[in-house]
């Protein structure tokens, strides 16, 4: 059997600001940000918080999928910003939604969180363990930028995007998914550091500051557009299929650029990428179930079309799936 996408849904915070915004407290401007990232506004939470916006977007998923919370055997939610440490969102959303038979937890593989969830959710399916899944991508990283570093705080935005898939004869073709963590410090964010009675002073003085986004841009750059083309053609082989027999190509959200060096790299027209960073911004876990909801909403996806879907983000992670819709 395999995942098949049934219901998708998507949530964001009420706050909506556009980059002119930004540039009445940042020295930044619009014609900088959007014309090297195509990124125009991005929503940010004025208090929503990452379980919230997740369990309003699985809400829509299940009513788009015509199923109850109770029905749910699996709940995944892949997030570099939960509210807790613990208990883990999953948790959080399993009891706000009262799925009481899904097992439920978190994962964290950055900007590929939901391709690595969404593909973890297929293994299961396949394996026979469950028939059915809630997969969710949520972010508040508004939470983790340092405001006054204008190279990274206008690239992000906050959001969440859900899919409940079920097992079906058709449904996800082949997947993969890719770690380079030896790379890991081009896009970094440290947790609080070791602190307890036994640490001495010198050791804690001497410690980088937790808890801010750092970026080296060009590096990810050039990790997307190398990285990307190369799990897409590992999809292509693996279906043996060829690139135009794919309708869609639902990539993560960071940069137009990138988005249009990896259509240039593969000889795949620009119209075949739906995008919506202009309105949203780089959500990491949450672009690409974002994209999916809109772009299922508009009945942009038809059944039995093919999908591929990528993701690729800090870690260094990146992460694709094939699909039948
Ligand atoms: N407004 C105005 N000026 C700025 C801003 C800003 N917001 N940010 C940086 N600058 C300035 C810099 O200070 C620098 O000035 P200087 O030349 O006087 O020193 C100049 O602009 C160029 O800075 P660079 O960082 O070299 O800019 P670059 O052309 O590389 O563009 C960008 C930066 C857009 C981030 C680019 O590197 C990029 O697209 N990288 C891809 C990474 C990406 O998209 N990451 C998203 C998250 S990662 C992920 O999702 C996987």
């Amino acid at each position: 059997m395999r995942a098949r996408i049934i219901g998708t849904g998507s949530a964001h915070p009420r706050m909506h600001v556009t980059n002119t915004e930004l540039a009445e407290f940042l020295d930044t401007s619009d014609e900088w940000i959007s014309t090297r990232t195509g990124i125009c506004s991005r929503y940010i939470s004025t208090g929503e918080t990452n379980t919230q916006l997740c369990v309003e977007a699985a809400k829509k998923a299940l009513e788009s999928a015509q199923m109850e919370a109770e029905e749910l055997e699996l709940i995944i939610v892949a997030t570099v910003s939960p509210d807790n440490y613990f208990p883990n969102t999953g948790c959080q959303v399993q009891g706000l939604l009262g799925a009481k038979r899904a097992a439920a937890f978190e994962i964290n593989a950055a900007c590929s969180g939901f391709l690595f969830a969404l593909n973890m959710a297929q293994a299961y399916i396949q394996a026979g363990v469950y028939s059915n899944a809630l997969v969710i991508g949520a972010e508040i990283l508004s939470k983790m930028m340092d405001w006054k570093d204008r190279s990274t705080c206008v690239l992000f935005g906050d959001g969440a995007g859900a899919a409940v898939v079920r097992a079906e004869e058709r449904g996800m073709l082949c997947f993969a998914q890719h770690s380079d963590g030896a790379k890991g410090s081009v896009l970094s964010c440290r947790n609080r550091m070791i602190s307890n009675h036994y640490v001495n002073q010198e050791y804690q003085a001497a410690g980088e500051p937790a808890d801010h986004t750092h970026m080296e841009g060009q590096e990810v750059f050039r990790f997307a557009v190398r990285r990307v083309p190369e799990v897409i053609g590992e999809l292509l082989a693996q279906a043996q299929m060829d690139k135009d027999e794919v309708d869609w190509y639902v990539l993560h959200q960071a940069n137009e650029r990138i988005l249009q060096a990896v259509s240039r790299r593969l000889g795949i027209p620009m119209e075949k990428f739906p995008m919506n960073l202009m309105e949203y911004g780089n959500t990491s876990a949450a672009s690409v179930p974002i994209l999916l909801d809109e772009a299922n909403r508009r009945g942009l996806l038809q059944r039995g079309q093919k999908v591929i879907l990528s993701g690729f983000g800090a870690g260094l992670t990146w992460a694709g799936a094939l699909l039948e819709w």
